[in-house]
């Protein structure tokens, strides 16, 4: 591995139990718009093993260059250009896109930036295109497991804006941005992917 690429081990742990949702979820051709991509591992992963999706990129201005490592590394024609997108400050690509893909970002995000994400989502989503959104997520003001309620006290010791997230705000958000819920999908470490269609 060449040295400025940035690697995350969690993004290599995950990526196989992701996979196999997008590859069930995401059947058809389309574009998908990753936000908050981080180091480029997951875009790698993904546009490699499912070649009928053009995958873009995007996480902030500073991530790209790990990005940008990754995909010139792979030099696959699907992996589209990392883009610079802060959900909250940056203009959102054209749109429509079939899919939207983030992971472990709702709980880094500050409130006003999920809100921006999913307003964001309602705007460039295609009629009918998915949104897969994977991490920890509490249900009915409750954390699903002992591991995920330590993660969020840890965050929210760090910066008291970020957390683990209940899945009644994001569906909230989600059905103000013209997105219906359609899965909650059960994945290891008491993680989950949170499935949404625009309607
Ligand atoms: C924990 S990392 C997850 C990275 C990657 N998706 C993964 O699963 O390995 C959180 C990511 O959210 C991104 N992020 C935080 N705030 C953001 C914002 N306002 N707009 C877009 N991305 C943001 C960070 O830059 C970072 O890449």
């Amino acid at each position: 591995m060449s040295p400025e690429k940035p690697f995350a081990p969690a993004a290599d742990q995950n990526r196989g139990p992701i996979l196999a949702v997008l590859r069930e979820r995401f059947l058809a051709h389309g574009r998908v718009l990753e936000i908050g991509a981080g180091t480029g591992q997951h875009a790698v992963h993904f546009a490699a093993a499912l070649p009928h999706l053009d995958w873009y990129p995007s996480d902030v201005a500073e991530n790209l260059p790990g990005v940008e490592a990754w995909r010139q590394d792979a030099a696959l024609p699907n992996l589209r250009p990392a883009r610079a997108l802060d959900v909250l400050r940056d203009v959102w690509p054209e749109g429509p896109f079939e899919y939207a893909y983030s992971a472990n970002t709702v709980h880094i995000m500050h409130w006003p930036a999920v809100e921006a994400m999913f307003a964001g989502l309602g705007r460039v989503l295609a009629p009918g295109g998915q949104f897969a959104l994977y991490g920890p997520f509490a249900h009915d003001g409750a954390h699903t497991a002992a591991s995920n309620a330590r993660f969020d006290q840890a965050l929210r010791a760090q910066d008291p804006g970020m957390g683990v997230r209940d899945r009644a705000d994001l569906d909230a958000l989600a059905t103000a941005a013209g997105l219906a819920p359609e899965a909650v999908i059960d994945l290891p470490a008491n993680n989950q992917i949170l499935l949404w269609r625009h309607a």
